[in-house]
């Protein structure tokens, strides 16, 4: 079996809290009402539900964000060293599908190891392996994610989510870009939905799990490594346009102005969230069928989208704060 989407993501910031501000005032994601592995306490019982009590805010100050159904679908760690990508949580289908993909991770020569019952509850996922990408990015593979529905957001945003997963992750491989191609679509089983070559060597490749044009997407811009944007994906044109008005009210920077992509179709524009990466805002993404054959691109846009040049990108990576 190969992955089923793109479950979970965290990330490590010096502020969660100023995270948890710009993710429910500004995007609409609602604080998880648990914190991954928290106790529920006991349905209908007055005072014993969850103690974070629906803040999103855990004991040790990481804040879970919720999109859809699932308990949650981001977290934001307090890390004062690593503002970038902490871990990506790949869902696969139950417990033999776990086993047979870290065996499968281990023939290849990636180490695997199946995780622990108190591993996989941190995460609130029923089974979870771990390992990492040839860029070093830290890999979940999970089953069984907690559902506790009722998302409402506090913006009256609508998520693409579901058996879609998050968005999408695009990551920066630097010279590891064939190595990561091979780990996601040879060993996990993801297919190349796309690809864009740039000129000067640049390259953009996309990669599917499921009808979402791409889960995962590998950027070779330069030598830079780590996470160029998260996309989370609404449900209509307005919802964008919402949002990037409470972005330029905010005043956050806009580093991708307004556009449509020529590969996924998306209509979206790009952000700097808090302490570094991108953030895209997308509708109207384009979903793809087993029948689907990888094109060639020399150019990523249909119109607009200014600011997703190589030449840009390298400069907006220079410039995110550094730790
Ligand atoms: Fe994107």
């Amino acid at each position: 079996m190969s992955i089923r989407s793109l479950g979970y993501v965290g990330f490590g910031a010096p502020d969660p809290a100023v995270w948890l501000e710009y993710a429910t005032r500004i995007i609409g994601l609602m604080p998880a009402r648990a914190c991954a592995g928290e106790d529920w306490g006991i349905p209908m019982v007055p005072g014993s539900g969850p103690a974070s009590a629906g803040s999103g805010v855990a004991d040790d100050g990481t804040v879970y964000l919720k999109m859809d159904d699932w308990q949650w679908r981001i977290a934001i760690h307090p890390d004062a060293e690593n503002r970038g990508i902490k871990y990506i949580g790949l869902e696969v289908e139950d417990q033999i599908d776990l086993e047979e993909q870290v065996a499968k991770l281990n023939e290849a020569g990636f180490p695997a190891e199946l995780g622990t019952q108190a591993q996989a509850q941190a995460r609130s996922v029923t089974g979870i392996a771990f390992t990492r990408d040839p860029s070093g990015n830290a890999i979940e593979l999970f089953y069984g994610p907690v559902l506790d529905r009722k998302f409402a957001s506090p913006l009256g945003m609508e998520f693409l989510a579901g058996p879609f997963g998050v968005g999408h992750v695009n990551l920066l491989t630097s010279d590891h870009l064939e190595d990561a191609q091979n780990f996601y679509t040879r060993v996990l089983g993801f297919k190349l939905s796309d690809y864009i070559h740039f000129g000067g060597g640049n390259v953009a490749n996309f990669y599917a799990c499921n009808a979402r044009h791409h889960s995962v997407g590998l950027l070779k811009v330069g030598g830079a490594i780590g996470i160029h944007h998260l996309m989370l994906e609404v449900t209509s044109v307005d919802m964008v346009l919402q949002c990037l008005e409470r972005v330029n009210d905010a005043g956050i920077a806009i580093t991708s102005t307004l556009g449509r992509h020529v590969n996924d179709n998306m209509l979206s524009f790009y952000m700097r969230s808090p302490f570094g990466f991108e953030v895209e805002i997308g509708f109207d993404g384009r979903l793809i069928d087993k029948d689907w054959t990888a094109n060639q691109f020399v150019e990523g846009d249909i119109w607009g989208h200014r600011g997703l040049d190589p030449e840009t990108i390298a400069r907006n990576i220079a410039a995110m704060p550094q730790t």
